[in-house]
């Protein structure tokens, strides 16, 4: 019987342990093979012996896809090609890795990451014939050719609770609540959150704004509607900021206490910022992530039973898919600027900022 393995590699978000179980249950159940899980990504393959477990389908019961996290571990500094050292230097430890991936004796590898991830771990497999299939998962929703990826719906789901849980602040003290949210170069998180929970502002990488329409649309709500304003900021947002160069990213003053600070000049009203951070990352898995996790999880260990290599399972248009991966790796999937999303934004009279 077969052996494949998997690990998580990247940051973590909601819905890893549930597809860790699904991809363990198929192969046990499906196939009769047995999975051997990865500890701490791609930093596991360094250990001599190799950080790797046997997945008892015993242990995977329904409360480990509840779980937030993996329980298998991840890195964000495991690139095997620039690893850092000890002394501050950066060295190719990919041969070191592959030896270990030897070792495991594996059929087959699938991997959970984002399309950074996805990239490396393709590369690091170029040398050795074991086949790869990926599983996209982020809470920017920033991957290729798949509508989802795994925590996205999580985060969107705590990104909207949050703005449910400003809104009542900002009416009570005639205060502008300004909400940084996550999501990398894209701003599908903050777009979904400032429909969801019904925010009067939202900024965007990808759409150019300007401070001075933001101070305008408040202004008139607050002559003609109420006091307060809820503004939804995505963490990369000030890449658009037309006319204004953009700070780098101090750790002191984030997008959104500097944003919330400029409104109050410009406005003369109270702001606060509440800056959502890894909150984002971290809960039970929504229903919607379980699934889409359980669903690329079986479909990921169906395409190895195939004898399929070098894809990446997706979701498009309620099914799952796969796709080449190398039409996936090395770009950003950013928020369609003439997509449903957009417009919707637009149509409920939330303000973009528009330059
Ligand atoms: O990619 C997921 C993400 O949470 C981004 O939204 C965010 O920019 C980044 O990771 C934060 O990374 P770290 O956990 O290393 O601070």
């Amino acid at each position: 019987s077969k052996r494949i393995g998997i690990l998580t590699s990247g940051g973590d978000c909601a819905g890893l342990n549930a597809t860790i179980r699904a991809v363990a249950l198929r192969a046990h159940h499906g196939h009769g093979w047995q999975t051997v899980g990865i500890h701490r990504g791609t930093l596991g393959l360094l250990s001599r012996p190799v950080a790797a477990e046997p997945l008892d389908p015993g242990r995977l019961d329904a409360a480990l896809a509840r779980q937030g996290g993996t329980f298998l571990g991840s890195t964000n500094r495991g690139n095997p090609f620039a690893f850092p050292m000890e002394d501050g230097s950066l060295a190719d430890r990919s041969a070191e890795m592959v030896e270990g991936l030897r070792g495991l004796q594996l059929d087959g590898l699938i991997g959970v990451g984002g399309d950074g991830s996805l990239a490396i771990l393709r590369r690091l497999l170029e040398p050795i014939d074991l086949p790869f299939i990926g599983v996209p998962k982020t809470i920017d929703n920033d991957v290729h050719r798949t509508e989802r990826a795994v925590g996205y719906t999580t985060a969107v789901a705590i990104a909207t609770e949050a703005v449910d849980r400003l809104h009542p602040t900002g009416a009570s003290h005639d205060r502008i609540m300004v909400l940084e949210v996550m999501g990398r170069d894209a701003g599908h998180i903050a777009m979904a959150a400032a429909i969801a929970g019904g925010a009067d502002v939202v900024l965007i990488p990808e759409v150019p704004w300007r401070l001075s329409s933001v101070v305008d649309h408040i202004a008139k709500l607050r002559r003609t509607a109420r006091t307060s304003a809820l503004v939804v900021v995505a963490e990369a947002a000030g890449h658009a900021e037309v006319g204004t160069r953009v700070p780098e990213k101090s750790a002191d003053q984030s997008i959104g206490e500097r944003l919330a600070h400029r409104l109050t000049v410009a406005t003369g009203a109270e702001s606060r910022a509440t800056v959502l951070g890894h909150v984002q990352r971290g809960a039970m898995p929504t229903a919607e992530d379980r699934l889409l996790a359980s669903a690329l999880g079986v479909h990921a260990v169906d395409l190895l039973a195939e004898g399929k290599a070098d894809r990446m399972v997706g979701w498009w248009n309620r099914t799952v898919i796969d796709v080449p991966l190398d039409k996936v790796v090395g770009r950003s999937r950013t928020l369609d600027v003439d997509g449903t999303m957009i417009r919707t934004a637009r149509a409920l009279g939330i303000c973009l900022g528009d330059a």
